[in-house]
């Protein structure tokens, strides 16, 4: 599979073919679809992202997010991406490709960070001391994730694209990174599983869900509002579709249509007797018998239409 260059020089490149300019937005996907094999991810998906957006993409493992970004990063007639974006990506396995090298030293080779900003731009991503001088090979997952989110913020990239950012850090660090997200005033597009993170840094929320993408323009919190709404849809539409589906005894609906014959029956003999009684205290028993012959009758109609 194709690899990129994290902080963009090859997927910015890979991308030119596919600039334009389409206003506001940063990221225009029309009718994308992906299947492996006989596996459909997506099919016709649409969306678009405005240039400022913080943006999660949700959704179940194996639905397709790492594909979609993968697809957006190697370009596709049904992408289109703004002329004047800038693209940084971390993939979600978090690689370097030289890593024979110190950290300070390649953040004096990959940044413009002056050297006197450095020390307190490192302290920021939790570097601290002796920390600068490990080669790269030897850090930690979380340490690798951190060192290339400084490189992304400080580089001038105005998209970041990143799979799952937080699998690595810890809580103190995840902190420092929500604000410094929430401050940074670009786009980004991230992958996350993570609620807390999603809560505190995502303002709209995409979810990849029975191969369509599903659109929530708000954050976490309206997003699991409009969940427990759609719940109570699919509750209510299995309810009705298992009354619907409900199979009714043929003794059962003979019972029935019985009932309702003898009742039609009561009925018909006390209309009769409407006509033909002249004593008025009689007359009042027989109007009320017939109110209830007719209550009746109606609901085993009812009950009866339902069997249907
Ligand atoms: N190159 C490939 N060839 C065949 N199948 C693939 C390929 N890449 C991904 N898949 C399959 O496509 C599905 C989606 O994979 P993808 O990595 O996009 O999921 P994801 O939503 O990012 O999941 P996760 O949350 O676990 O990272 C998976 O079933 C995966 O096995
Ligand atoms: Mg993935």
């Amino acid at each position: 599979m194709a690899r990129y260059h994290f902080y963009g020089e090859d997927v910015n490149k890979k991308i030119a073919a596919l600039r334009g300019n389409i206003g506001k937005r940063v990221l225009k996907v029309e009718n994308l679809s992906k299947a492996f094999d006989n596996k459909i991810l997506f099919n016709n998906i649409s969306l678009e992202i405005i240039k400022g957006e913080k943006v999660a993409l949700l959704g179940a493992n194996g639905s397709g997010k790492t594909t979609l970004v993968n697809m957006i990063l190697e370009g596709n007639p049904h992408i289109k991406i703004a002329e004047n974006a800038n693209i940084a990506y971390l993939d979600q396995n978090c690689e370097f490709e030289n890593t024979d090298t110190t950290i300070i030293q390649y953040l004096e080779k990959e940044t413009n960070i002056k050297y006197d900003e450095l020390r307190h731009t490192l302290a920021r991503y939790h570097f601290y001391g002796e920390d600068v001088n490990k080669k790269i090979s030897a850090l930690s997952g979380g340490e690798k994730s951190r060192l290339k989110l400084l490189i992304m913020i400080s580089n001038g990239f105005n998209f970041l694209i990143l799979d799952e950012p937080t699998n690595h850090l810890d809580i103190e660090f995840k902190e420092v990174f929500e604000n410094v997200l929430n401050e940074f005033d670009g786009t980004v597009l991230f992958i996350s599983h993570d609620r807390y993170f999603i809560n505190n840094t995502a303002q709209r929320i995409l979810e990849i869900k029975n191969q369509r993408i599903y659109d929530y323009n708000g954050d976490y919190e309206y997003y699991k509002g409009k969940q427990v709404e759609d719940t109570i849809v699919i509750i209510e539409e299995k309810k009705e579709y298992e009354k619907s589906s409900k199979k009714y005894s043929n003794n059962y609906i003979q019972n029935l249509e019985k009932e309702i014959k003898t009742m039609e029956n009561l009925i018909e003999t006390s209309k009769e007797k409407l006509h033909t009684e002249n004593d008025y205290n009689k007359l009042v028993i027989i109007s009320k018998e017939l109110d209830s012959f007719e209550n009746t009758l109606n609901e085993l109609m009812e009950k009866w239409l339902e069997t249907n």
